[in-house]
């Protein structure tokens, strides 16, 4: 049965993790990988989440299945998190997913129920992942302009264009916040254009929220999906506690659907429910239980909320040493965007054979469309780092 597979084509991420680790240099730097990590390059368990897993083993009483939802408990305090205490409640659902991919898989099942045939609309560029989790799904995609790699900003007018000229139904993919691979996201003024867009052509706002309180707090981050749930009758929203609650690998997020009215909501609620049946049957327990813990805990919470804002912070002030050794080092290029961007990730604006340059001559890794994990950046490696740029674009 095997025989007649080819080998898949290798996953570049994982391709650039297996060079850097073997590169001996002392003084390598991956800006490659795409977790948080701390100045001392690790990714921690948050101190927060090590609590509650305590009072899990302590207290958890069973391991038997949990329903296709998920824990209801979860799923209301990720809808408040995400929605706001102003939410359209009668007319959401929230479901507990394998993490934000799973949310994504699941969605994209949805719109296969729900109107096959739509298309998602895709920023240009997008997360690397997008395009296999819901194509893959066999949604079709369509490019809208995000992103102009020469001057560093959003294209909002052809963005607005490209949505003005996309057939009623159709759903766009926004990024609530952190655009990956960008880290540019758009203002509030361009947000209510965007909306308007949607609300006039009846489009529907698919929203992956990957990065909830990474750019300034969890309900600044989460104004765009608050917004288009304000103005809109059906959207979709993928969220993630990947990042925030640093639980990759215990795979938590959330799908919330919103539909036009209560009675909507209730069929949407049963199909979801059918199909996640479909797909892995139930979703894991162990993250989502630590998150609803913290969630609905106000000294836990607290502390969560803490563990948040310092990596928030050791992210925007990494990415302001760099621009500002960068603007000493390089003062013929511009790299003002770093300090426009948000987020974990950034272009850094340079060609190919120049990422190709910085990673054998200095030991410096990151993918070829010159996105960067700001991460990766400390204190003690950010003048090599902006040395090896600089040295790199003198070099042609
Ligand atoms: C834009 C975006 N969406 C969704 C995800 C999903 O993450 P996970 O499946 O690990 O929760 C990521 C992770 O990198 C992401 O960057």
């Amino acid at each position: 049965m095997f025989e007649s597979l080819q080998a898949a084509q290798a996953d570049a991420i994982l391709g650039l993790i297996a060079e850097y680790r073997n590169d001996p240099r002392a003084e390598k730097i991956d800006l490659g990988v795409g977790v948080y990590r701390t100045v001392e390059g690790k990714t921690p368990v948050l101190d927060v989440v090590k609590r509650a897993e305590q009072m899990l083993v302590d207290q958890q009483e069973s391991k038997a299945y949990i329903g296709t939802a998920g824990a209801a408990d979860f799923n209301a305090a990720m809808q408040l998190l995400i929605f706001g205490d102003a939410g359209p409640e009668e007319r959401l659902t929230t479901i507990q997913t394998p993490g934000g991919s799973g949310s994504l898989r699941v969605a994209a099942g949805m719109i296969l129920r729900a109107t096959p045939g739509a298309s998602v609309w895709v920023s240009e560029p997008t997360w690397a992942n997008h395009v296999p989790l819901l194509a893959g799904a066999g949604v079709p995609l369509k490019p809208y302009p995000y992103y102009d790699t020469k001057n560093h900003v959003i294209r909002i007018d052809e963005m607005l264009a490209a949505l003005r000229s996309a057939p009623a139904g159709d759903l766009v993919l926004l990024h609530a916040c952190c655009h990956n691979p960008s880290g540019l996201d758009l203002t509030v003024d361009e947000w209510q254009a965007v909306t308007d867009v949607l609300v006039e052509r009846s489009l529907v706002p698919f929203i992956d929220m990957a990065y909830q309180g990474f750019v300034a707090s969890l309900d600044r981050d989460a104004y765009p999906v608050r917004l288009m749930a304000d103005s809109v009758s059906e959207m979709m929203v993928s969220s993630s506690c990947s990042k925030n609650f640093g639980l990759y690998r215990d795979r938590v997020g959330t799908l919330s659907l919103l539909a036009a009215d209560s009675e909507a909501r209730d069929i949407v609620g049963s199909q979801v429910n059918n199909l996640v049946r479909t797909i892995y049957s139930v979703p894991p327990d162990h993250g989502a239980a630590v998150v609803s813990l913290i969630l609905r805990d106000d000294e836990l919470r607290g502390a969560w909320i803490a563990e948040l804002a310092a990596m928030r912070e050791r992210l925007i002030e990494m990415r302001g040493l760099l621009g500002d050794a960068l603007a000493r080092k390089a003062p013929d290029h511009d790299f003002s965007h770093l300090a426009r961007a948000t987020g974990m990730f950034c272009f850094l604006g340079i060609t190919a054979e120049q990422v190709a340059g910085l990673k054998k001559e200095f030991g410096v890794y990151m993918v070829d469309s010159s996105r960067i994990n700001v991460a990766g950046i400390t204190p003690d490696n950010v003048n090599y780092l902006a040395d090896s740029i600089a040295a790199t674009l003198q070099g042609g």
